[in-house]
């Protein structure tokens, strides 16, 4: 069984390309066709056999609480209405035995420190970081799940990796090391947001991440960085230092559903394999006539 039960979602963010979609919703409850974003994560973590999931809100993220609650009226009224498939999605949202833990970060200090107010929650365990705007499919194993296999046999700290074009260096934490494994790597270097002259290579980090409860220690010491942010990739860095890391190149198509292409992109694919709109969908689009 694997050793991984935790999963972290720091979804605290402002949110702020997305406004004013975003000025009092979270940008994570924002659906891809029916299902909101922090749901898809929910589900990659629950896949991978994690049981307990621990969400790092914000003022504006009531909504991320009230989803993933119980909702006794709604049960109800779709039961007497005979309603049983649309009961039992809502029931699936958290199927039994999913304990679900809200911790509030009250000011937006960055990517790293969302990730220490997790620390009372996780333990002393390694646990599985989840940043729902990356929304990641793939037809086999979903990509926590791969990245806990590898944890599982090196137990070691791993960063979600993808390639993209240089010239996007500055927007992603990029790193660089010596292929150790199929799609493995051990990072030698690793750095947040560089310009593309200064990355070391053209691996980005995307949100997807499984780490040993050592980060907390250097989370706490991790000064400001980038955008003036307490940087996990900082944090990362230092760990580093004292533990091997490893990067992985996971399986799947990633969607950037914090940007509005990325968003739209996801939408228009999911619709497309969905079960009930994918026929009347493609007719729409081609009658478009683009
Ligand atoms: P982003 O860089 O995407 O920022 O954060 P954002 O605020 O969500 O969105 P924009 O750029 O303003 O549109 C990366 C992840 O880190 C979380 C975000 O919620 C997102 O999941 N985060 C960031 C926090 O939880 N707390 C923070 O202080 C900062």
């Amino acid at each position: 069984m694997s050793s991984v039960k935790t999963a972290v979602f720091p979804v605290a963010g402002l949110g702020t390309r997305f406004l004013p979609a975003t000025k009092s919703v979270a940008k994570e409850m924002l659906s891809i066709v029916d299902k909101p974003l922090i749901q898809y994560g929910a589900e990659e973590a629950i896949e991978a056999g994690i049981n307990k999931l621990v969400f790092i809100v914000g003022r504006t993220k009531n909504s991320i609480i009230d989803h993933f609650d119980k909702s006794y009226e709604l049960e109800t009224e779709l039961e007497i209405r005979g309603k049983l498939d649309l009961l039992k999605i809502v029931k699936d949202v958290i199927p039994d035995g999913v304990a679900c833990v809200f911790i509030r970060q009250s000011e937006a200090l960055g990517l790293g420190h969302a990730v220490l107010c997790a620390e009372a929650a996780v333990g002393n365990h390694p646990f599985a970081v989840i940043l729902p705007d990356d929304l990641i499919r793939n037809e086999g194993n979903g990509c926590v799940k791969q990245m806990v296999k590898v944890f599982d046999e090196y137990q070691s700290s791993i960063i979600g990796t993808q390639t993209v074009a240089i010239e996007e260096s500055d927007k992603y934490g990029m790193v660089a090391g010596e292929q150790i494994g199929d799609r493995i790597a051990r990072v030698e270097q690793i750095v947040e947001k560089p310009a593309p002259s200064e990355a070391p290579s053209n691996q980005a980090i995307v949100g997807r991440y499984v780490l040993t409860p050592a980060i907390f220690d250097l989370l706490r010491t991790t000064q400001r960085g980038a955008g003036d942010e307490i940087q996990l990739t900082d944090g990362i860095a230092a760990l580093r230092e004292y533990e091997q890391v490893l990067s992985y190149s996971f399986e799947g198509r990633r969607y950037d559903c914090g940007s509005k292409m990325g968003y739209l992109q996801a939408t228009v694919e999911f619709a497309l394999e969905h079960e009930e709109l994918a026929d009347d969908f493609k007719k729409y689009l081609k009658q478009l006539k683009l």
